[in-house]
């Protein structure tokens, strides 16, 4: 697909209106942090499709695309940020293309970049609006691996509908507050967890 087509057809806006809002600021997830929680989801699969839950700069996403991930879905609810992290995206796919395209054999091109994902959509909304409902292409039912970066209140939010929708065998990561898994998240199980610098990483598996 032509760069441009894919851009439009990657540019999503869900206008629905909220219930009830909770925002958490955008930081970064550092490269440290991002390491250890990529460590738990690999291996990734054709059939995967991977979800970054406020997507920010798009650098999760990225990083899946990296590893080698064929479907990656990001909901940011600025607009700004999602704007921003389709741009980063598409430029990433473009260079990889043309990179791919010049290279007169492919073991010029690193194994990393021939991996680059077939397909992405940056949604820009509220993950908890757009989860509810069948939204184009996107459904939280398909989601096999899940990461968030929320504040107390994000995960707050987010847990419940996360329990009641992921399919079994999925892997989350929840940096750097954990899910409530006695009360709320009664079908995710914390596999692990691991400390980077002064932040935690929480890894479940949701189970039947
Ligand atoms: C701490 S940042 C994490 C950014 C990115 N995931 C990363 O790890 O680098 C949290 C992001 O979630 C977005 N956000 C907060 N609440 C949201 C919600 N309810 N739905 C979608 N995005 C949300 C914020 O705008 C912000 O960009």
């Amino acid at each position: 697909m032509h760069l441009e087509a894919q851009y439009e057809s990657a540019k999503l806006v869900c206008d629905i209106q909220p219930q009830k809002e909770h925002t958490t600021p955008f930081m970064i997830s550092r490269d440290a942090c991002l390491g250890e929680a990529f460590n738990f989801f690999r291996p990734f699969t054709e059939d995967d499709i991977f979800l970054d839950i406020g997507s920010g700069d798009g650098r999760v996403l990225m990083r899946a695309m990296r590893e080698g991930c064929k479907t990656v879905f990001g909901i940011e609810v600025d607009g700004g940020l999602a704007e921003e992290s389709r741009r980063r995206i598409a430029d990433l796919v473009e260079k990889t293309r043309t990179r791919t395209a010049s290279s007169e054999t492919v073991a010029e091109v690193s194994s990393e970049e021939t991996q680059l994902c077939s397909s992405w959509t940056v949604f820009e909304g509220r993950f908890e609006n757009i989860a509810r409902r069948d939204f184009r292409n996107f459904e939280l039912r398909e989601c096999t691996k899940v990461y968030l970066f929320m504040d107390v209140g994000g995960v707050e939010v987010v847990s419940p509908i996360l329990n009641e929708q992921l399919p079994s065998g999925a892997s989350v990561v929840s940096l750097d507050f954990p899910l409530d898994t006695e009360h709320v998240c009664t079908r995710l199980k914390l596999q692990l967890t691991r400390r980077v610098g002064h932040l935690d990483i929480y890894c479940y598996s949701v189970v039947v």
